[in-house]
């Protein structure tokens, strides 16, 4: 049996852990997708920080999104060397590693900055006035997540003051409603959370365009929000980056999620755990979404759930019967950060390795 992964090996011979992505669930998740956001007449712009897959990033293009949404410079310049026709960084440019990034990928595609502050642009500005471009800006405004983003009301200031600069142009306004994950279970109190985003978000792009400037794009950006915020008139583009992570508070089926950890039981336990292959470097270890702490849920046959871990080791609690030499299939908890502790996504159909993808800009 070989070592290594080589198309064509089956699932089962995989050498573990390993983060393995369903090629089918994958397909239908970007069809889904294009296909919302289409019926609702606004742009989509995934978030590239889950797959940070070229091939992903390029399936989604091929479904209708207008280009990417980052949080690195790493990803930045990942995308937009080759891949993506447009890129977002939802991020500050702050510090002049970021800024030096942001000039260079100027170069070979459209770069949009997102920033809550002048104090957050300024060497930006500079940097871009030096070198004879103009960089769009979206003013980030705190719908109410409370991490980044200006109240509302301080965007009119700050639109204000980027008119005068020579080296930034406003583009648009944008949001990350992520507290809409925190209503949890009930889907009316999601609902509301999702539509006063994209409302706040419509309510300080008018504020903008009342003093006299202009706001092309209006950006709402989650998946548990996916379904409200980019319905409030107005919006005019969503960034989902996980397409499906809401099973624990029951928006999507299990089946609907396509990336999974396959582990191997490695020592079972006189008491009520046993040990599999898969820890916190195969998974993460945020546990912070579903309340319990968990790092990973099993989606193959036995069931239970990975309750915590140590590096190389994960503790799977709750299964039916696990045996030294079982492999488990765990859906993690937190699918952003498990994408990141790999070098390659394995590609799966109907059990059969399909595609070794690279995963990107680990930084
Ligand atoms: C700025 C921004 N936009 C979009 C997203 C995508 O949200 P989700 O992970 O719910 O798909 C994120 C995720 O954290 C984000 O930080």
């Amino acid at each position: 049996m070989s070592t290594d992964i080589v198309i064509g090996m089956h699932a089962a011979d995989l050498p573990t852990p390993v983060l393995v992505v369903d090629a089918a669930v994958l397909r239908r998740n970007l069809a889904d997708m294009a296909a919302h956001t289409t019926a609702l007449g606004v742009a989509l712009r995934p978030h590239w920080k889950t797959t940070k897959s070229a091939e992903v990033a390029r399936l989604q293009l091929a479904a209708g999104a207008v280009g990417h949404t980052v949080a690195t410079v790493a990803e930045l310049t990942a995308l937009a060397r080759d891949v993506s026709p447009s890129v977002f960084l939802a991020y500050p440019p702050v510090g002049s590693f970021r800024v030096a990034a942001v000039i260079e990928a100027s170069r070979t595609a459209e770069v949009i900055v997102g920033a809550d502050s002048l104090d957050a642009v300024r060497e930006l500005s500079d940097a871009a006035t030096a070198a004879g471009i103009v960089i769009p800006i979206r003013l980030d405004i705190d719908s109410g997540l409370h991490r980044t983003g200006m109240a509302p009301e301080a965007a009119v200031a700050m639109a204000r003051a980027i008119a005068t600069d020579s080296g930034l142009r406003l583009e648009g306004v944008w949001t990350h409603e992520g507290h809409v994950q925190a209503a949890g279970a009930d889907p009316d109190e999601r609902r509301r959370r999702g539509v006063r985003a994209g409302e706040t978000l419509v309510a300080a792009a008018e504020a903008i365009r009342a003093d006299g400037h202009e706001v092309t794009t209006v950006s709402v950006g989650s998946t548990p929000g996916v379904r409200s915020a980019p319905t409030v008139r107005g919006v005019t583009e969503a960034r989902p980056g996980t397409y499906a992570n809401q099973v624990a508070i029951g928006t999507i089926a299990p089946e609907q999620v396509a990336l999974s950890v396959h582990s191997r039981v490695i020592s079972t336990q006189p008491a009520e755990w046993a040990i599999i292959d898969a820890g916190i470097k195969a998974m993460s270890s945020d546990g912070t979404m579903h309340g319990d702490g968990r790092i990973g849920t099993v989606v193959s046959a036995g069931g239970g759930v990975v309750s915590t871990g140590h590096e190389e080791h994960g503790f799977l609690r709750g299964a039916d019967d696990p045996r030294v030499g079982d492999i488990v299939r765990i859906r993690p908890n937190h699918a952003c950060g498990a994408v990141n502790m790999h070098r390659r996504i394995v590609v799966v159909e109907d059990d059969v390795v399909t595609g070794l993808w690279p995963v990107l800009a680990r930084h």
